[in-house]
């Protein structure tokens, strides 16, 4: 008979793990990241056990020394994981047998990797959710101090990507600055609603040992155990809300992306971005790619594609464990990576952008983007708003056949098409005239502009105290 005694799960097996098979079982080359959330709740778990009169405290004292030793192994990369082993739990237990014999032995009592993955995956997303929102909020302090420096910067805004009214770059950039905020919020609601505690749920139904889940929820910085064991340990909806909080946020990186992208075209030519975060081509030598916000916005769709995966993968998985859970790490890890590296990214290369405001502001002269607010002037006069519509549609034509635009109408112009119609009305449009009108909450002046900033900057500041 073969020795299976080297899998903590070999009494009953007569014949050896297919090779094949135990390569493909394995999820050390995944989850070996969460070693040191392992050990954490390891030792946790056997405090608990200790002070409840179920481990002595001698053998909770060798633990506890196994576990450090054995963190120290995995951080100065001695530790070696074994696919044999199966995952990054019974990779550290075993070795922790090796290291202190039959106490090693003792750390799983009322314990199973059911409620050990499910601790492990909450704790390690706990500190990596928490990364992501610093990330959103210093890209968010990038945003608004670019904001406050293009107040009063004009540009075109759009509409089916068609000029449609002048607006400020800074009232375009705080546009993100909102978005971005959402997602924060949906990080740390999710972050919320994660945060408690599945040790003590053990395989499935709970344990027969007399077991203290506040302690180990309390030292592990939960706010409370789980309410339900069955739940516990089939519970991935953290993971699903992680994964579509994720991807909002890859959304938001991804218009934004497209925006930058457009705007650095030769056509557009409204921005720069610096060279550190473009590559070249190396056939066309005029090439200045912006790789950056290509690739943020290309990994917006394996990003989605995570959310996708887990969803999928639970659908039809019955109560309570399953071994198709395995696959939720890959999905989550595989997405904060890159929604880290985006922020990141994101981060680090706006503040070397630069902006063409000449031609920003000539694209917001022409195009005819000052319409809407000579027809406000005409209703001001006491036109009705759909003539002074029609007025300013025919204004427009006229415009575009003479090749001129709106304020440079003559008077002879102006009569020609309604007599309502004034030489003082079109003169007095302006772009800088525009953009000021708009002086109210939400609206794009620059003193509008200047204020939400300001706010912005004290409501960030707060998240840092
Ligand atoms: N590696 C496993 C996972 O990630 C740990 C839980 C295994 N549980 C089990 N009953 N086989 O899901």
């Amino acid at each position: 008979m073969p020795n299976m005694s080297e899998k903590p799960w070999g009494g009953r097996f007569e014949s050896p793990t297919d090779k094949f098979v135990e390569a493909f079982n394995a999820s050390t080359d995944v989850d070996a990241r969460m070693y040191a959330e392992d050990i954490t709740g390891s030792k946790a778990h056997a405090a608990m056990l200790c002070a409840q009169g179920i481990l002595s405290q001698e053998d909770h004292h060798s633990i506890l020394r196994g576990l450090d030793e054995i963190l120290g192994e995995i951080e100065s990369g001695e530790f070696e994981f074994t696919i044999a082993l199966e995952d990054v739990h019974m990779n550290i237990e075993s070795r922790l047998t090796q290291k202190i014999g039959d106490a090693g032995k003792r750390l799983h009592t009322a314990r199973s990797r059911n409620d050990q993955v499910a601790t492990d995956t909450r704790l390690y997303l706990r500190s990596r959710t928490d990364t992501i929102i610093k990330r959103i909020r210093h890209l968010q302090s990038v945003l608004v101090s670019l904001a406050e420096t293009h107040a009063d910067t004009i540009m075109p805004g759009f509409t089916h990507l068609q000029t449609a009214q002048p607006v400020t770059l800074g009232h375009h950039l705080l546009a993100y600055v909102e978005m971005f905020e959402r997602d924060a919020g949906r990080f740390a609601d999710a972050r919320t609603r994660m945060n408690q505690c599945p040790l003590g749920s053990a395989a499935l139904a709970g344990t027969t040992f007399d077991i203290n889940r506040f302690s180990t929820a309390e030292s592990l910085g939960f706010d409370a155990p789980t309410g339900n064991s069955l739940d516990s340990v089939s519970d991935r909806d953290f993971i699903m809300e992680l994964l579509a909080a994720a991807s909002i946020c890859a959304v938001h990186l991804s218009r934004f992306s497209e925006e930058l992208i457009l705007w650095m075209s030769a056509q557009f030519r409204f921005i720069d971005l610096p060279d550190a975060f473009c590559t070249g081509s190396s056939i066309m030598p005029q090439k200045k790619n912006p790789d950056m916000p290509e690739l943020v916005r290309g990994k917006s769709g394996r990003i989605i594609g995570g959310l996708v995966a887990i969803l999928v993968t639970m659908k039809g998985l019955p109560l309570a464990y399953n071994k198709d859970m395995q696959e939720d790490k890959t999905a989550i890890f595989d997405a904060f990576d890159n929604l880290e590296g985006c922020l990141r990214v994101f981060g680090d290369m706006l503040p070397g952008m630069k902006v063409n405001r000449e031609i920003m502001h000539a694209a917001a002269s022409s195009g005819f983007a000052t319409a809407t607010d000579l027809a406000d002037a005409l209703v001001r006069a006491g036109v009705p708003f759909r003539d002074a519509h029609e007025i300013v549609g025919k204004s427009v034509g006229h415009c575009i056949k003479a090749g001129i635009e709106l304020h440079t109408m003559d008077e002879m112009a102006c009569a020609n098409i309604d007599a309502r119609l004034s030489t003082d009305m079109v003169r007095a449009l302006s772009v800088e005239t525009c953009v000021a009108a708009r002086d109210h909450i939400g609206g794009t002046a620059p003193n509008q502009v200047r204020k939400q900033a300001a706010d912005w900057k004290k409501n960030l500041e707060s998240h840092h105290e």
